[in-house]
This record gives structure tokens, sequence and C-alpha cells, in this order.
């Protein structure tokens, strides 16, 4: 069992990454959705969760990072099957990619938006991090970012749709070890 991955397979640095920021994506989203349903008669739960979800967020941010650096530093990456089409190569490419920048651009529009909230209500993750607000209050930007959250969630939720879809489809239909090697390594 190795850490890093190579042309056989992914590493376990990799495996645990995937695996864990999978987890939380979903906790996440069930999360956001949970704690904006909540009403005004359920004001403190819902300062609780909100809090809890922009500590999740750093924490998702955090992972992300960790991961591209993790992957960009690795000596190799698994090749894809031979009989995969190249449009499809490129498809898995970009959809990878999009999905990076979207678990990175969540949690920037959602610290903003909780930073240009009018009430002004300090950020400290996990209650033990402070973090300093590059902006002050602003309605009329946090209605913006909140915007921009909200569009990223949906882009995100059908961008793994399709990913959750592919994986099958590697699994279910063309019978290879796309979706094994992500689960044991090789
Ligand atoms: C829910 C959040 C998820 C996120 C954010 C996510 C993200 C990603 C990303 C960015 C990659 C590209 C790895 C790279 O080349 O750097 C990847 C690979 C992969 N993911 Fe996910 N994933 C998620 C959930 C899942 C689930 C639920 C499955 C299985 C049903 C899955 C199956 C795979 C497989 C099989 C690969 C490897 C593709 C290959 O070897 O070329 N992922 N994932």
């Amino acid at each position: 069992m190795s850490w890093r991955s190579d042309r056989e397979g992914w590493g376990l640095g990799i495996r645990l990454l995937h695996w864990s920021i999978a987890a939380l994506v979903l906790f996440q989203w069930l999360l956001g959705q949970y704690m904006t349903s909540l009403g005004p008669e359920a004001l403190a739960e819902k300062f609780v969760l909100y809090q809890r979800h922009k500590s999740l967020g750093f924490l998702l941010f955090a992972l992300t990072l960790l991961r591209l650096l993790w992957r960009l530093t690795e000596p190799a990456r698994p090749a894809h099957p031979e009989s995969m089409p190249l449009w499809q190569r490129r498809a898995a490419a970009t959809s990878h990619a999009l999905l990076y920048l979207l678990l990175l651009a969540m949690p920037v529009t959602g610290f903003l938006a909780a930073a240009a909230s009018p009430l002004g209500l300090p950020t400290v993750v996990f209650g033990l991090v402070p973090i300093p607000h590059p902006i002050g209050p602003d309605a009329r930007l946090e209605a913006i970012l909140l915007e921009a959250h909200a569009i990223q969630g949906l882009v995100l939720a059908l961008l793994l749709a399709v990913h959750v879809g592919a994986a099958l489809k590697h699994h279910l239909i063309d019978r290879d070890r796309v979706l094994v090697r992500m689960i044991v390594g090789r």
C-alpha cells in the first residue's frame, strides 16, 4: 500500500482526500439546505448551524488545496483505460478541473457573503481560529454573493450527478477498474 499514486493506481493520500471531501461536500450540502429552511422561531439553532457551515467551508477549502498540492506533486497518475474515447478523456479532465474550481470558489463566496452581512457576526473557525473579514457589512453585496453561492451549489450538484453517473458507467457498463481503483488503489 503506497501513499503516492503511480501509473497503476491512486495512492492512499489521494483516495483518503477524495472520499473525505466527498463525504464533507454531501454533509455540507444537506446542512446548507436544512439551515436555510429554518424560520425565525429557531434562531438559536440557525445561528449555531450557520457557524458550523462556515467552519466546514474553511475545512473543505483547506482539504481541496492540500489535495491539489498533493496531486500536482505526485510522480504519476493512473492511465485512462485504453478503450476510453478522446471526448470522454476531455470531458473527464474538464469536469474534474471544474469540480476543483467550485470546491475552492464556494467557500470564498460563502465567507465573503458572511463578511458582508449587516449582522456583522465574526468568523471563528470551529470556535478556535478567528478569521478577519476582508470586507465590511454591505447588504447589496451580501445578496449578490449569496446568489453566486447558490448558483455555484447548483452547478456543483449537476456536475456531481454527471461525475457519479460516469463512475457507475465505468463500473457497470464498461466494466473497467476506474471506480475500483479510486476505492482500493490498484
Ligand atoms: C461528492 C463529492 C465528490 C467530489 C467533489 C469528487 C471530485 C473528484 C475529482 C476532482 C476527481 C479527479 C481526480 C483527479 O484526477 O485529480 C475525482 C475522481 C474520481 N471520482 Fe470523485 N468526487 C466526488 C464523489 C465521487 C463519488 C460519489 C464517486 C463514485 C460513485 C466518485 C468516483 C470517482 C472516481 C472513480 C474517480 C477517478 C477517475 C479516474 O481514475 O480517472 N467520486 N473525483
